[in-house]
């Protein structure tokens, strides 16, 4: 029930129900993985249902998948879909240039192939996300395990030559073994405070063999939709460089607000 969220889920559930406005009858539409996106995907459910929009969805995890064909979503293979209308997924962090660090619900590298097949990507977010320079929260880099600990090491002395703060790494873990990604990889985790140049840090981490992807998107978001804890939205558009606001009213609806576990 919206009486018992918090202003921060308050905040995310605004920008998601505010974001699936933007999704037409028959688009083919990516879907994005964490808690904002969570929502969103309820959102989408509850417009498939109850409006019957039509619509098909591209998980980018496998949770998001479950989620999706719980509340009613057709869900099928970015191959299946080929080209996407539009993806909306949630960031850790955004810039005042609509660039990204996302991945820290481990689910990057499927959520940058999904948004990079997309004609347009929207980000959900609350403002607390918002920084002057990415960064502070650290960067989630895909490795294939095969030689993990000589690629990691590899990436701290890579660092030494980039515009960064800070040079710790570390492995990502579930509980006392390493976190596994969708696709079977690792995740390191790269503690870096403020860093400099996205576009070559992303490039420099890309070259290097055992980096499967990284989680810096820069040039991929085209809208960034802030929810506030009070019902207002703002939308962020950089290709057209305008900015919106809006207000929702929280309605209290049991299938929207029940068993949200993601
Ligand atoms: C998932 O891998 C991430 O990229 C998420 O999109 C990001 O962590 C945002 O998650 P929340 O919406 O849960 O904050």
């Amino acid at each position: 029930m919206s009486g018992e969220l918090s202003p921060i889920d308050k905040a995310k559930f605004v920008a998601a129900k505010r974001a699936v406005d933007y999704v037409e009858d028959g688009m083919r539409v990516g879907l994005g993985t964490g808690s904002t996106a969570a929502w969103m995907v309820r959102c989408l459910g509850e417009l498939v249902r109850e409006d019957g929009l039509r619509v098909t969805g591209v998980p980018t995890s496998s949770r998001t998948a479950a989620l999706a064909r719980d509340v009613g979503i057709e869900v099928v293979s970015l191959d299946e879909a080929r080209w996407l209308d539009l993806t909306i997924d949630g960031a850790d962090e955004f810039d005042g240039n609509l660039n990204l660090i996302k991945g820290g619900g481990g689910a990057l590298l499927q959520e940058k192939i999904v948004a990079t097949a997309s004609d347009q990507m929207i980000v959900i977010t609350d403002a607390g996300k918002e920084v002057e320079h990415l960064g502070a929260f650290p960067l989630p880099v895909e490795v294939v395990p095969f030689g993990w600990q000589t690629t990691k090491a590899l990436v701290e002395e890579m660092l030494v030559s980039v515009d960064v703060l800070g040079r710790d790494t570390s492995l990502r873990m579930n509980g006392d073994r390493p976190y596994i990604t969708d696709e079977g990889n690792y995740i390191l985790d790269l503690h870096l405070g403020r860093i400099g140049n996205a576009r070559q840090l992303s490039m420099v981490l890309n070259q290097m063999p055992g980096v499967v992807e990284n989680g810096l998107f820069v040039d991929i978001c085209d809208v960034v939709v802030i929810g506030y804890g009070d019902g207002r939205v703002e939308l962020r558009d950089i290709n057209e460089g305008t900015v919106e606001t809006d207000r929702l009213e929280f309605v209290e609806d049991d299938n929207l607000f029940r068993d949200l576990t993601d």
